[in-house]
């Protein structure tokens, strides 16, 4: 099977899709549809393919992929440090048990509850972003009598080919300080007036779903001959270099990504040689992938509700979730592949188009998919690499609840997120008079 399904991914005797040995109709049956399953063999591999493909280079994890308890507490097992980006983010990988010092906190706007939170809780890094936030951060330090470990985030003007919305490296950016424009000069110049912040290195990220391995070398020479004209120009020696995820995943089988040691190859050689080049010591690495460890891990399980047919026109398979529980076909016309998992079949493939349950007709699952010519209702079909920026850009849209997500492996079946339940959506609203008095 795999391609962009799960190492474990295979069809039984049936046709049916077992992952982690676990039959996917097993799991329907037990925790319902829709459901996020993951495959605990391959996000673990995942996790080291990163740790030994980038030999000497601390691992990132970026939690906004998907953050939850259980998934930090396995990727901190891995050796991965956590990157987190808003105070809901920090306090989950504290539930989880990372060490504070293992934590990176990003943001273009870290509220000042947040900011503090991450001196009072003793976060590694603080990955400074704006001028507003350099003096925040130097003012919440100095009250707390402490000084703050951080880098800044620099916008390289590296574009890289990808969807717009997803594009962070270029000059006109929300994130950083430009270097183009000087102001990266200016925010260290800045940064070491200031008494509480201590700037310890940079960080530079330049967009996500990038394939091919120019944009990532271009990235680390642009803020390695930035760090080197620093020491010429300030005399100052930075240590660290984050040069941020984006590593591209397949989501079908026309994608062809370039393999994780190849990327670790390209850029621990091009840091190295550089460094020599330069004199320069080499700094502390680290990237950043969220979408790589998470993505290829997991998969959807949607069973189907209702097939129609147009004569001549297009055949609407509907399916038990939709932009809700994945967000990424509506935002950025992303592909995702899609079959029929609950059994085999030899009818020849037709093309439908699959959409969701919502009240909106860009509520697309995957338009053209070529599924077998028997699909029917009560099929059971998946979605694949959905384990990156699908849950944790869901939402209850409709007022449907979020759906569960399991965890296999060798023939175990362990919850990590239940289900909601109807109660769950009104939890926290507060009727405004009581029931009785409503009828
Ligand atoms: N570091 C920083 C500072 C980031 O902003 C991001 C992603 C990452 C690391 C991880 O990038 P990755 O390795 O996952 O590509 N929702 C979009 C992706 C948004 C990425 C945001 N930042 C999607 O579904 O494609």
């Amino acid at each position: 099977m795999p391609g962009p399904w799960p190492l474990t991914a295979e069809r039984d005797a049936r046709g049916a899709l077992t992952i982690g040995g676990v039959a996917v109709t097993d799991l329907a049956r037990e925790h319902g549809t829709p459901l996020w399953i993951v495959d605990e063999h391959d996000l673990r591999q995942r996790c080291q393919r990163y740790v030994t493909g980038f030999p000497g280079v601390d691992v990132v994890y970026a939690s906004k992929a998907w953050c939850t308890v259980g998934l930090l507490q396995l990727v901190d097992q891995e050796g991965l440090l956590v990157d987190v980006a808003s105070g809901g983010e920090l306090h989950t990988a504290l539930v989880a048990g990372v060490a504070p010092e293992r934590l990176v906190f990003h943001g273009n706007n870290k509220s000042i509850e947040e900011l503090d939170r991450a001196l009072e809780v003793g976060v590694g890094r603080i990955v400074v972003d704006s001028f507003d936030e350099l003096h925040r951060l130097d003012r919440l330090a100095a009250a707390r009598g402490t000084v703050a470990p951080i880098w800044l985030r620099i916008t390289p003007g590296i574009d890289a080919h990808t969807h717009d919305y997803v594009r962070t490296g270029h000059d006109d950016a929300k994130f950083g300080f430009t270097l183009s424009l000087g102001l990266a000069d200016e925010a260290l110049s800045t940064a070491r007036e200031l008494a509480h912040v201590e700037v310890l290195g940079i960080h530079a990220h330049i967009g996500s779903q990038i394939f091919g391995t120019d944009p990532f070398i271009a990235n680390a020479e642009v803020t390695l001959d930035l760090m080197a004209r620093w020491r010429e120009e300030h005399g100052i020696v930075l240590t660290e270099l984050n040069l941020g995820g984006g590593m591209g995943i397949r989501y079908t089988h026309e994608d062809h990504p370039v393999e994780v040691a190849r990327y670790g190859d390209a850029v621990v050689r091009t840091v190295e040689e550089r460094c020599v080049a330069l004199g320069y010591p080499r700094p502390r690495l680290l990237v950043e992938p969220g979408r790589a460890i998470v993505g290829p891990s997991t998969i959807t399980l949607y069973e189907v509700g209702t097939v129609k047919p147009l004569p001549g026109l297009t055949t609407w398979v509907s399916v038990d979730g939709g932009m809700s529980d994945n967000i990424r076909p509506a935002l950025y016309d992303a592909e995702h592949e899609i079959a029929l998992v609950g059994r085999g079949s030899e009818v020849p493939p037709r093309a439908v188009t699959v959409v969701g349950k919502h009240c909106e007709s860009g509520d697309l699952v995957r338009d053209h998919a070529p599924l077998p010519g028997d699909l029917a209702v009560g099929d059971l079909i998946a979605v694949a690499a959905t384990g990156a920026y699908t849950a944790s850009m869901s939402s209850r849209y409709n007022q449907l609840p979020r759906p569960a997500a399991v965890l296999v492996r060798e023939g175990e079946v362990r919850e990590l997120v239940r289900r909601e339940s109807f109660d769950d959506l009104v939890r926290l609203d507060v009727p405004l008079f009581a029931r009785e008095a409503q009828a």
